[in-house]
């Protein structure tokens, strides 16, 4: 298992799902990514969280985001699990989750951090952008529910940089004003903003958010 670190290329993996077989890269196409694991399956923050994720599908699907769950357990209990996330949490899943009872896609992703729990999987977020690259990592503990609100924020912020040359600034939210990246010069601006800026100081520049 290597390390992964941001701007790295996701490593593809094939794996069993609730929606058949998945090579991750074929599956992904052009679109951006969410790969998410869960510690277990039937158990009550994750069923939480993925009838959230159902709920927002098409919040992920306005932003090109496809969206894969994985847990540890196999095909049989996540397909039980989810008649219970469908039942219990109002919503339909209608995105696979990778049945890895064998580890590989968790080894591959360094999931599973044996200080925290030897057997199950932290709570482990990892945005792919359409290049295939990792743009994002972010790893919850098990006790501690994921904010899904904040990873579409993050991906707003990953699609206005790679999109439009911003970055965002701190407590940033979508429709406020957005920093200029430090590699586009002052004569690009014009062209690039025309919405303006304010050179607040000459590396702290502000444009309204471009798109
Ligand atoms: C849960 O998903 O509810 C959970 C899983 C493992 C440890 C704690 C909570």
């Amino acid at each position: 298992m290597a390390t992964i670190r941001l701007g790295d290329e996701a490593p593809n993996f094939v794996a069993q799902s609730t929606e058949g077989e998945i090579n991750f890269h074929d599956w992904l196409g052009d679109s951006w990514g969410v790969l998410f694991s869960h510690p277990a399956d039937y158990t009550p923050v994750c069923t939480t969280e993925l009838g959230t994720v159902a709920k927002y599908t098409a919040e992920f699907e306005k932003r090109n985001v496809k969206v894969v769950a994985l847990s540890v357990d196999g095909l049989t209990s996540h397909e039980g699990w989810v008649n219970d996330i469908n039942e219990t949490q109002n919503t339909t899943v209608n995105f696979p989750i990778i049945a890895d009872e064998d580890r590989k896609v968790s080894d591959l992703y360094d999931m599973i951090h044996p200080n925290a729990d030897d057997t199950m999987t932290v709570r482990s977020v990892f945005v792919i952008g359409p290049d295939k690259k990792v743009k994002l990592m972010i790893t919850y503990p098990a006790s501690t529910g994921r904010n899904f609100d904040e990873l579409l924020r993050v991906i707003d912020s990953l699609q206005l940089t790679a999109y439009h040359k911003v970055a965002t600034p701190a407590n940033w939210n979508s429709g406020e004003d957005c920093v200029i990246v430090p590699a586009v010069t002052n004569e690009e601006i014009p062209a690039l903003f025309p919405k303006g800026y304010t050179e607040v100081k000459p590396y702290l520049r502000m444009t309204p958010q471009p798109n």
